[in-house]
């Protein structure tokens, strides 16, 4: 019909689920579900255990995180993925499973999944690359800098970086440390906040 002639009507909605430990969820992270949303209309960030890794942070914490992150993007909800990647997905209807790529080890950890997932299910993954600003950003190395004092603030979304001393049991770097202080300043001198929630840094956030 005429009056219908450059409208464009899709009968499926694209939904794609892009699942992680995200124990923390990082920069990096947040980039590769935000360029999902470009190509698909719903994005899924499921929120799974990894049998290979012990998390730092519970479930409930990683989704409240990741969802405080996602938070300005309509699109995306947070999901806990219960199982099996692929039950998630055949639950939702996810045409397709997204994962960011850093370089080839990533690659090679990922490959089998995807092959895994497609043998049990049908599902493809999709790869994407998080832009090279990201390109250092692992959680584990998130942890372990945060562990040893080191300065996270600007690696991960607003937030993320104090639950993760809390969780370290470690304070904020800059702050008077009660192991290196050698001096007859009282720890709680002015000016000297030793409480875990009080760094804050200038990079945080996302461009
Ligand atoms: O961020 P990660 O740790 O690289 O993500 C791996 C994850 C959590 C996506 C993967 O371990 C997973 O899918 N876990 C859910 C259980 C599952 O489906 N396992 C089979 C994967 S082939």
């Amino acid at each position: 019909m005429s009056h219908t002639v450059g409208v464009y009507y899709r009968e499926r909605v694209t939904l794609a689920v892009c699942p992680g430990s995200f124990d923390p969820i990082t920069l990096g992270h947040l980039d590769v579900v935000r360029r999902a949303t470009l190509l698909f209309d719903e994005v899924v960030v499921g929120v799974a255990r990894n049998a290979s890794k012990s998390a730092l942070l519970d479930v409930g914490a990683r989704v409240a995180l990741a969802e405080a992150a996602c938070a300005d993007l309509p699109t995306v909800r947070v999901v806990e993925v219960p199982g099996l990647l692929v039950d998630l997905c055949r639950e939702l209807g996810a045409v397709a499973v997204v994962k960011g790529l850093r370089g080839g080890a990533d690659y090679d950890a990922e490959q089998p999944m995807a092959l895994m997932n497609r043998h049990l299910s049908g599902v493809e993954s999709v790869f994407l690359t998080a832009a090279p600003r990201y390109a250092h950003i692992a959680s584990s190395m998130v942890k372990d800098v945060a562990r040893h004092g080191g300065q996270v603030d600007d690696l991960v979304p607003p937030g993320v970086a104090d639950a993760v001393r809390r969780a370290l049991g470690v304070t904020s770097p800059g702050a008077p440390s009660a192991t290196t202080h050698h001096s007859a300043t009282p720890l709680s001198a002015p000016g000297g906040d030793t409480s875990p929630g009080s760094a804050a840094h200038p990079n945080q956030g996302v461009s």
